[in-house]
């Protein structure tokens, strides 16, 4: 795999447990739990992913002496896709409490058939010059969305650095966003093989909107 992906369900970790109750169509009919562990697939790739951030040393008094230690050197922009992104970029946000965070609305306008074409609709942003940006999704399916979500981001500013996180992703989806997005880093918890002629993640677990928050 491509050294600027980092599949954590590659190895055995509790993100198994997991990944396992957000695929199973029965733990699936609780929508709290959905939501619950999606956030906890945003929490785990948060920390995974700030092993990959600036730091710089910080002086800090104890009640009993003082130590330098490494603590980030700015904090990240989280920008998430709406709506199916709320729980994951709340896992995020629960690791990164002092981010500040960006929301885009996409959505998928059927032309005829199976064809779509993704639209970005609204765009809500702090600066981002020569900051951090860590885009969140919870599927990269093509790819479409995230891609363009980043191109929107860039008419508002130039960051310095951009992750993207994901709980489940295509194998295509991540090659289409390494080909517009060459600087990008991106962490997943999962990588699956297919997609769907509709551009659903094979086996993946479904529509995650719906999956959080019901039918639309
Ligand atoms: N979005 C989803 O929610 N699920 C997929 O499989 C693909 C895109």
């Amino acid at each position: 795999m491509d050294a600027r992906i980092t599949n954590l369900g590659a190895r055995n970790s509790y993100l198994n447990q997991v990944l396992f109750e957000l695929r199973d169509t029965e733990v699936q009919q609780d929508r709290m739990r959905f939501r619950a562990n999606m956030e906890k697939v945003g929490e785990i790739l948060a920390y995974e992913m700030s092993r990959e951030f600036p730091y710089e040393k910080q002086h800090v008094t104890t009640p009993l002496g003082e130590l330098d230690m490494d603590l980030l050197a700015s904090q990240p922009v989280l920008v998430s896709i709406l709506r199916a992104g709320i729980p994951f970029h709340q896992g995020f946000l629960r690791l990164m409490d002092r981010a500040d965070n960006g929301f885009i609305s996409a959505f998928r306008h059927h032309t005829r058939g199976n064809e779509f074409i993704v639209k970005v609709e609204y765009l809500a942003l702090p600066e981002i010059t020569g900051r951090t940006v860590v885009l969140v999704d919870p599927m990269i399916a093509t790819g479409k969305s995230i891609v363009l979500a980043y191109q929107a981001l860039l008419e508002q500013g130039h960051p310095e650095q951009i992750f993207i996180g994901a709980a489940v992703a295509s194998e295509e989806g991540l090659e289409y966003v390494l080909r517009h997005i060459p600087k990008a880093r991106i962490l997943v918890a999962a990588v699956d093989h297919e997609l769907t002629a509709k551009a659903y993640i094979v086996p993946g677990l479904g529509d995650a909107g719906d999956l959080a928050f019901g039918p639309k």
